[in-house]
């Protein structure tokens, strides 16, 4: 199979791990006999610098024209502590989810059975935890009308939601959860907020559409607090935007580190795969970022956008391999030996 793959690295420790998914991928696709050809894109503050744009014309042209794109980090430090700055690198990465309308954010989280103990999370809440959120993507405070009144006292964000962009994920999150436990929970916040209301007045009325699936309406912050109790209580997860942003992170502590979670960007054009864990500045440049979550995403683009099951459980299996091996980087080595961000990607094509 011919594979044309956009390449987007970023910012931060970005170029990094993408560098090892790079290899990981292309070991893959010499041992099955695929062809892999990347096609590099400039992206967030990098191509502020180059071209004054944090996503170009250019590299929305690349991304459309892709069959995938692998996606590395966005953001730089010089921008988070300048609030005035006219350009900003996550405005890169919202005109990019808009225009190739990626609609829905899936963020699985689970557990290593090996790494379990490096959860902050008691073994005995955490272990055999296998969830998926669904976060809405192009649409609610992000996007909505927002800016300052009152000579500047005074700020406003507007979180707006159609029912059509309710249908389109919620309609992801059925069919996921009958791939799955048939288990679906649509977190809002009904109980203050009208978006809320109509996402989850939408989501009753698709329930007798998909009569297997179990259908749970739980309020955000309740979630947040039982996300960390019994995580092992959910299954699929479907959310509006911030909520999504949020509670996806608090998720990402349960399988123990940021650096090993993938996620994919799916709507209406190419898909896109990246890491959660952003750009880390403080790491960026030392080799000492931990690449699998890169990797791991890389598996979920071989499985969902090429349909190619072995290959992303290839990459699975030496992922493991690695892991129960102890061949990490710091952020998982604990007092035994941490390797290099590009010695663990070595290793994995090694033993692919
Ligand atoms: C994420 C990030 C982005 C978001 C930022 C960088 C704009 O936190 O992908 O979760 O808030 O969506
Ligand atoms: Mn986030």
């Amino acid at each position: 199979m011919k594979l044309n793959i956009a390449l987007l690295a970023g910012d931060g420790i970005g170029p990094e791990v993408i560098n090892q998914a790079v290899k990981v991928c292309d070991a893959v696709a010499v041992k099955h006999g695929h062809e892999i050809k990347w096609i590099p894109a400039l992206t967030g503050a990098a191509a502020i610098d180059a071209v004054g744009e944090p996503y170009p014309d250019e590299t929305h042209k690349i991304c459309i024209n892709a069959d995938a794109i692998l996606f590395g980090a966005i953001g730089h430090p010089k921008y988070d502590n300048d609030p005035s700055a006219k350009v900003r690198p996550e405005q890169g990465l919202l005109k990019m989810r808009k225009k190739l309308g990626l609609f829905a954010n899936v963020r699985p989280t689970f557990t290593f059975p090996s790494l379990i103990d490096n959860s902050p999370l008691k073994r005995e809440r955490i272990e055999g935890t296998d969830l998926v959120f669904l976060r809405e993507l192009t649409g609610g405070i992000y996007f909505g009308e927002k800016g300052r009144k009152d000579g500047g006292e005074t700020a406003f964000d507007t979180c707006t939601y159609t029912r059509e962009e309710v249908i389109r994920l919620a309609k992801k999150g059925f069919e996921l959860a009958m791939t799955r436990s048939k288990k679906l929970c649509c977190v809002d916040k009904a109980n203050v907020l009208e978006t809320s209301r109509l996402w989850r007045e939408t989501v009753q009325a698709m329930e007798k559409d998909y009569p297997e699936v179990e259908v749970s309406y739980e309020f955000v912050d309740a979630v947040a607090m039982r996300l960390v109790q019994w995580p092992n209580s959910y299954d699929v997860l479907i959310t509006e935007n911030l909520f999504g942003d949020i509670l996806t992170d608090e998720a990402s502590v349960i399988s123990g580190s940021m650096g090993l979670m993938p996620s994919a960007s799916v709507g209406e054009k190419t898909s896109l795969y990246e890491p959660i864990h952003g750009s880390y500045p403080q790491a960026a440049g030392k080799n000492i970022a931990n690449p699998l979550a890169t990797i791991l995403s890389a598996a979920m683009m071989f499985e969902d956008a090429f349909g190619l099951k072995q290959e992303a459980e290839s990459i699975r299996n030496v992922v493991n391999k690695s892991l129960a091996e102890g061949v990490v980087t710091e952020d998982l080595s604990g007092k035994n030996k941490a390797y290099k961000t590009s010695e663990v990607g070595d290793w994995l094509v090694l033993n692919l």
